[in-house]
């Protein structure tokens, strides 16, 4: 069983890669045992805010110039990625990153490589199955041979298994049809209500999003530019037009939405123009 939630505490956050700033003093918050999720079209900075939790951003060239990452009241910027495991947080990478020639129990089993309690790791597994019960019957299959849902589910069981505290997901949704997305979060708040584990959502379907978190945060070019309850962002006009559908056919695309600010700065603080394509 997971030990219940950390609180996660994001300020200041300016993260750059190279001369690109991708995150610019982000402060994002999860409460323990919270729901939250951070909505962003592509680009906006949301891998490399989950980069940034989980140590990863070295492997991209990435580096915090400024800023703190506390969870449960410690500091872990700068710890390496298996002290951040072991510190409770596990991630759902962008597109699953399954080993596909493993099979399902493989995988899964991979998720509790940071454990050596071998009577604890076979009851996660089974909580993992009892979970996405789906998946029992493919346990000795390869994963690469499985749909884009269940192996959706194996990379959510596979963080499962170090027990985390705070569970990260990366664009959950990407390439996923509706009905098995919405699977996903219902099984993403059975998580969050039963273990008490805290869950941050990254994704680009606010729909989902904004139905299942208790707080949300939207992010563009690097910025917060909204945050709040998520009924509260639900009912905000801009989120419905950007997010929502609420444009109708007004709006072609994202970018041809007019709002301030919208430029990326750069780490020597020009504003380069930004593509409207
Ligand atoms: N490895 C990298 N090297 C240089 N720039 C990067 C790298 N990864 C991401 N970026 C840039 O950082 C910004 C945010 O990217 P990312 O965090 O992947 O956004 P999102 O996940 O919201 O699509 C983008 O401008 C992107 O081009
Ligand atoms: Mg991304």
């Amino acid at each position: 069983m997971s030990s219940g939630g950390l609180d996660l505490r994001i300020q200041g956050l300016t993260v750059v890669y190279g001369g690109v700033t991708a995150l610019d003093n982000v402060n994002i918050a999860v409460p323990s045992g919270g729901f939250v999720s951070v909505l962003g079209a592509n680009g906006a900075g949301k891998t490399t805010l989950v980069r940034s939790i989980t140590s990863l951003l070295y492997l991209h060239k990435g580096r915090v110039r400024r800023g703190s990452i506390e969870l449960g009241g410690e500091s872990i910027l700068g710890k390496k990625s298996p002290d951040i495991v072991a510190a409770g947080v596990a991630q759902v990478p962008e597109g699953r990153k399954l080993f596909p020639n493993l099979t399902v129990k493989e995988n899964l089993l991979c998720g509790a490589a940071s454990r050596s309690d071998v009577s604890g790791i076979d009851e996660s597994l089974e909580q993992n199955l009892e979970l996405f019960s789906q998946l029992r019957p493919l346990l000795n299959q390869t994963a690469g041979l499985l749909s884009g849902g269940e192996q959706q589910m194996v990379a959510v069981g596979r963080a499962l298994m170090s027990q985390p505290s705070l569970l990260i997901c990366d664009e959950l949704s990407l390439g996923l049809a509706p009905k098995i997305v919405h699977r996903l979060f219902e099984l993403l708040t059975e998580i969050n209500e039963t273990r008490g584990t805290s869950i941050l959502v990254i994704e680009q379907n606010a729909s989902l999003a904004l139905q299942h978190a208790n707080d949300a945060y939207v992010l563009e070019l690097g910025r917060v530019l909204m945050e709040g309850s998520a009924s509260e962002l639900r009912g905000n006009p801009m989120v419905q037009e950007l997010y929502l559908g609420g444009g109708g056919e007004a709006h072609t695309s994202y970018a041809a939405i007019e709002r301030p600010g919208r430029s990326r700065p750069t780490e020597h603080g020009q504003r380069p123009p930004v593509a409207e394509s």
